[in-house]
C-alpha cells in the first residue's frame, strides 16, 4: 500500500482519484505546514502534493526516504529543489496549461484595476466618500492600443499578448531572445508580436508584464537599472513570481514617479506583513496571489496532481512535469 500525503485541502477530485486507485490519502489539516513535518511522520510516505509555499529542499528530503513522487499544485516550480531531486531519482510533476487561460484573464483584470483605479473608485462606494460623479476623479489611462511589453512570453505571456492584441488592439512586445526563429516559428502566435532588444522592450512599454518563471536568471529583473529605463508613466503588472522584482527598488521607483503604477498578484514573501511599504503606495494595487483561481483551473490541477502521483507510483513516470534535463 503507497501512501500520498496532500499539503492543504485541494479541490476533492485529487483524494478521489487517488483513493479509487487504491492509495492511502492524508490531507495535513490546515495550519500544518508539510516542511514541519518530522521524519517519522514522513517516513511512510511515498508520494506528496505539494504546495508552491512548500520549500522542498535537501533539510526536508532527507526527511523522506521513501518518497518517489513529488506532484507541485502550481506550474511554477521554484520552491523544489530540482537538482536534489534529481539527484534522488524522485519525480516531479506540476500542472502546466491548465491553469493559462485563468492566469492570463487575472493579468488583464490587474491592468484594468491598477491602470482604471478600480479599487479604491469602488472602496469610495463602500466607505460612503463617493459624492456622484465626478469629472476629474479616478483617471486612468486607456488600455486600448497601449504598448505591452511582455517579460516572459511562454504559456500564460502569450494568451495575455493574445487577449490584449484581439480585445484592445494594444501592440504586444517581448524582448528577441534570439530562439524565436529556427527556420520554421519556434514560438507559435498568429497574431501581431514584435520581438525588441531589452532596452526598447523597456523605453516603449506602456505596461510590462511579468510572467516568468522565476530562477536564477530571473531573480530581481526588474532591477534599479532598468527600472531607469522605463517611461515615469509605466504600469508594471507582475503574476509571475514576486522576486522577478526587486522590491526594495520598485518602491522608491514607485514613491519617486507617482504617474507610474505597479499592480501585482505576487510578493517576494507571502502572505505580505502588514507594515511592508507595498500598503502605503497609492500607486500600488494588490492581489493575494489569485491568478489560477478559477473553478475550472482548480480543479483541473486537482486531476492532474492526482494523475502525476498515481502514474508516479505505477509506471515511474508523471503525467505533466519540468524538464529535468
Ligand atoms: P512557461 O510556458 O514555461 O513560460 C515561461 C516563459 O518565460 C518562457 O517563454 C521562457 O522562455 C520565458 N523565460 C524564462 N527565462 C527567461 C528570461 N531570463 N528572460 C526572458 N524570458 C524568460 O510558463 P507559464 O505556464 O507561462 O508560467 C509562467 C510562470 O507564471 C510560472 O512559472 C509561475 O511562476 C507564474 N504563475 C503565476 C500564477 C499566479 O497565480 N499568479 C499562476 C500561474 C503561473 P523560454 O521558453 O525561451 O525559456
Ligand atoms: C501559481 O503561481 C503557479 O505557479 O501555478
Ligand atoms: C457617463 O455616465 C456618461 O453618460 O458620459
Amino acid at each position: 500500500m503507497h501512501n500520498v500525503l496532500i499539503s492543504k485541502e485541494i479541490p476533492a477530485i485529487a483524494k478521489e482519484l487517488l483513493s479509487s486507485s487504491g492509495l492511502k490519502v492524508k490531507t495535513l489539516d490546515s495550519g500544518v505546514s508539510l516542511t514541519s513535518l518530522k521524519r517519522e511522520e514522513l517516513t511512510d510516505v511515498h508520494g506528496i502534493i505539494s504546495l508552491l509555499t512548500d520549500v522542498i529542499n535537501e533539510d526536508f528530503l532527507n526527511k523522506c526516504p521513501n518518497l518517489k513522487v513529488i506532484s507541485n499544485y502550481a506550474v511554477g516550480i521554484n520552491n523544489l529543489d530540482l537538482d536534489e531531486l534529481k539527484k534522488r531519482s524522485i519525480l516531479v510533476g506540476n500542472t502546466p496549461e491548465v491553469l493559462t487561460e485563468a492566469t492570463a484573464e487575472l493579468t488583464v483584470a490587474l491592468i484594468l484595476m491598477t491602470n482604471r483605479n478600480l479599487f479604491s473608485a469602488s472602496s469610495s462606494v463602500y466607505q460612503g466618500t463617493w459624492r456622484g460623479f465626478s469629472p476629474l476623479e479616478f483617471l486612468g489611462p486607456n488600455l486600448f492600443r497601449k504598448n505591452v511589453s511582455i517579460m516572459g512570453f511562454g504559456r500564460i505571456g502569450k494568451k495575455v499578448g493574445e487577449i490584449l492584441n484581439r480585445g484592445f488592439q494594444c501592440n504586444i512586445q517581448t524582448i528577441s531572445r534570439g530562439n524565436e526563429w529556427d527556420g520554421k516559428a519556434k514560438i507559435s502566435i498568429d497574431y501581431p508580436v514584435q520581438f525588441l532588444c531589452e532596452n526598447d522592450f523597456l523605453k516603449t512599454a506602456d505596461i510590462i508584464v511579468l510572467t516568468a518563471p522565476l530562477n536564477h536568471e530571473t531573480k530581481f529583473w526588474l532591477n534599479e537599472t532598468r527600472l531607469k529605463k522605463l517611461k515615469d508613466s509605466v504600469t508594471i503588472i507582475n503574476t509571475g513570481r514576486g522576486d522577478l522584482v526587486e522590491e526594495a527598488n520598485l518602491i522608491d521607483f514607485l514613491i519617486n514617479h507617482q504617474y507610474a503604477r505597479f499592480g501585482t498578484d505576487v510578493m517576494s514573501i507571502e502572505p505580505l506583513d502588514m507594515g511592508h511599504p507595498f500598503l502605503s503606495l497609492k500607486n500600488a494595487t494588490l492581489l493575494p496571489h489569485i491568478g489560477s483561481a478559477t473553478f475550472e483551473a482548480r480543479s483541473q490541477m486537482a486531476e492532474i496532481c492526482a494523475q502525476n502521483i498515481i502514474l508516479g507510483l505505477t509506471e515511474n513516470r508523471v503525467l505533466k512535469g519540468p524538464n529535468l534535463n
